[in-house]
């Protein structure tokens, strides 16, 4: 599967999209798959210098090893795969956002004396994408999400008559903004180096810091690579009939 799609020269997003397990080497290897993944994915292997046959090979036994097949949501209704981001992604942020926060507080609490240099930048840049996250999150549950929802109940001309790309738009920007942060968080900690003298609560800061890091990766290439670019041609195929 990965060899034949390889062949056609694909982008990093289709290749996440039709492979869902390529999406941890991509995490393993720093490649941008969800904001910056209309790539050509033979460009960015050449910047991280890996080989076509090195990248099959470890998607290959990326998906041997994934305890649950991702579905595929190329095939779902938009229903659907909006209901699964809400309650599997949204879900997690509004549960760990709070909790890192608490563990920032214990971290600074035992080691701002020596690693403040560090750690307040640290927290600064998460406190602002954690406040922008959950304004991002409303928007998407309150406007657009119902919006697409709608269009595929009844894609009627009054219903279909709503631009839906300025609000695709808006969300796009978001997504860019909180990869950045995640981008900047990354390079404050040195790849998240933890000092000798890091106690279990900085382990745990940093483990945590990362997996938010993978999981918002795979949050935001389900929106920018399949639900909204499926959003935008439904209403194409809709202007056809
Ligand atoms: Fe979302
Ligand atoms: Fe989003």
């Amino acid at each position: 599967m990965i060899r034949e799609l390889l062949e056609k020269n694909p982008t990093v997003a289709e290749v996440a999209i039709k492979c869902p397990a390529s999406m941890q080497v991509f995490e393993k290897l720093g490649i941008d798959y969800c904001c910056g993944g209309q790539r050509p994915i033979i460009e960015a292997l050449s910047e991280k210098g890996t080989s076509l046959e090195e990248i099959a090979q470890a998607v290959e036994s990326a998906s041997a090893s994934e305890p649950v097949q991702e579905r595929d949501w190329t095939q779902s209704t938009l229903t659907e795969l909006a209901d699964h981001i809400e309650a599997v992604y949204h879900t997690f942020l509004r549960s760990e956002l709070p909790r890192l926060s608490e563990l920032f507080t214990r971290v600074l609490e035992a080691h701002e004396a020596k690693h403040g240099h560090v750690l307040l930048p640290l927290r600064d840049t998460y406190e602002s994408l954690e406040t922008e996250l959950e304004s991002h999150m409303l928007k998407e549950e309150q406007v657009l999400f119902p919006m697409i929802r709608a269009r595929e109940a009844n894609p009627s001309p009054e219903v279909m008559g709503f631009p839906i790309e300025a609000p695709i738009s808006v969300m796009e920007q978001e997504h860019l903004n909180a990869a950045n942060a995640l981008t900047s968080m990354r390079q404050i900690t040195g790849n998240y180096s933890l000092p000798d003298d890091a106690c279990p609560s900085f382990h745990n800061l940093y483990q945590s810091l990362q997996a938010l890091e993978e999981n918002l990766h795979r949050h935001i290439h389900l929106e920018n690579n399949i639900l909204f670019p499926r959003a935008i041609q439904q209403g194409q195929s809709a202007a056809w009939m």
